[in-house]
């Protein structure tokens, strides 16, 4: 059968302020050139399938595994704004490293939100898409920010803070990459999150410190990216990553992928997303597929670099 209906959103590198920002302090995230699609079909019923998980599951079902609740969710808000419904055969795919921190899962529901909205005639605006999938992805992680699916829906490089968000205009050199390393450590953001605000409990008065640091790290990456000033980006990048394992998201594969990026040349390089696992990526000049060359097989490596645009209907629809 042919797909009617297909939309993308791209992944998302948090390049400085993550978990910082569950506390009410900025972060800065990117949207960057890998994507989640989700291919819409005509059906009598109301079917799921992830390529990635290979996994069918019927959305009318009570009782359905935990990680597809939040597309349930979105099912049946889209239908109740909607005031109809409609049978559909919906197939995820992805390239987008799964539960690492690229925000595969707020990619997914993004593209699924802007597809199903489509799918029922309701017109897909970002600010409805981005709503929605905040609150599908609060199913999942408890307590997120919003920053994956703000990223995820609008693109570009983001200042954000609290649902309160800046697009910077940024000029990304054409000679400046980021290189990712996934660690194939698999983690629960919500796991991770909840027990670094445990920590914060505990030692409120040594880690408000480390969260006004992360505050004031943020505020000039700002600056800097703003200015082009893309050297001390990577410096900062570093000092990110420490503030990071400060507060115990540091594990010792981590440490190895951030210091591997170093010997490899990168002007600087952290932990992104969750961590305890996932990726950390760096940032280079030159050429990129020399540093792959460097990184060895027990990891997957990418060049990615960021996007301007967010969640959209598919480009190139047949040729994925
Ligand atoms: O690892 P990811 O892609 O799920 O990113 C999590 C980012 C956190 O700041 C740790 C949590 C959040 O909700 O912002």
């Amino acid at each position: 059968m042919k797909s009617i209906i297909c939309s993308e959103a791209p992944a998302k590198i948090i390049l400085f302020g993550e978990h910082f920002v569950v506390r009410g302090k900025p972060a800065i995230a990117t949207a960057v050139n890998l994507y989640a699609r989700v291919y819409v079909k005509e059906s009598n019923r109301h079917l799921f399938e992830s390529k990635q998980l290979g996994e069918k599951v019927d959305l009318d079902k009570q009782s359905i595994p935990e990680r597809y609740k939040q597309f349930q969710y979105v099912y049946r808000r889209v239908v109740e704004l909607a005031g109809k419904n409609r049978g559909f055969y919906i197939v995820i795919d992805s390239q987008i490293p799964l539960a690492a921190g690229m925000g595969s899962s707020a990619s997914t529901i993004v593209a699924f939100t802007h597809a199903l909205l489509k799918y029922y005639g309701v017109e897909p605006e970002l600010e409805l898409v981005n709503r929605i999938a905040y609150d599908a992805e609060k199913i999942v992680h408890g307590k997120p920010s919003g920053i994956d699916n703000t990223v995820a829906t609008y693109g570009g490089v983001l200042y954000y803070k609290q649902g309160y968000m800046e697009r910077l205009d940024i000029k990304w050199p054409s000679d400046l990459y980021l290189v990712v390393i996934d660690t194939g450590i698999k983690r629960s953001t919500g796991k991770v999150v909840s027990d670094v605000l445990q920590l914060y409990k505990k030692y409120s008065q040594i880690l408000s410190l480390v969260y006004d640091a992360a505050e004031k790290l943020v505020e000039i990456a700002r600056i800097k990216l703003l200015n082009g000033d893309f050297l001390s980006l990577g410096e900062l990048a570093s000092i990110n990553h420490g503030l990071l394992s400060a507060i115990g998201v540091s594990i010792a594969e981590v440490e190895e992928a951030v210091h591997l990026l170093r010997k490899l040349g990168a002007l600087g390089s952290k932990v992104s997303g969750a961590g305890r696992g996932g990726i950390v990526y760096g940032f280079f000049r030159g050429e990129p597929s020399r540093i792959l060359e460097g990184i060895p097989t027990k990891y997957k490596g990418y060049v990615v670099k960021p996007v301007r645009e967010g969640v959209r209907s598919c480009r190139d629809m047949y040729k994925y």
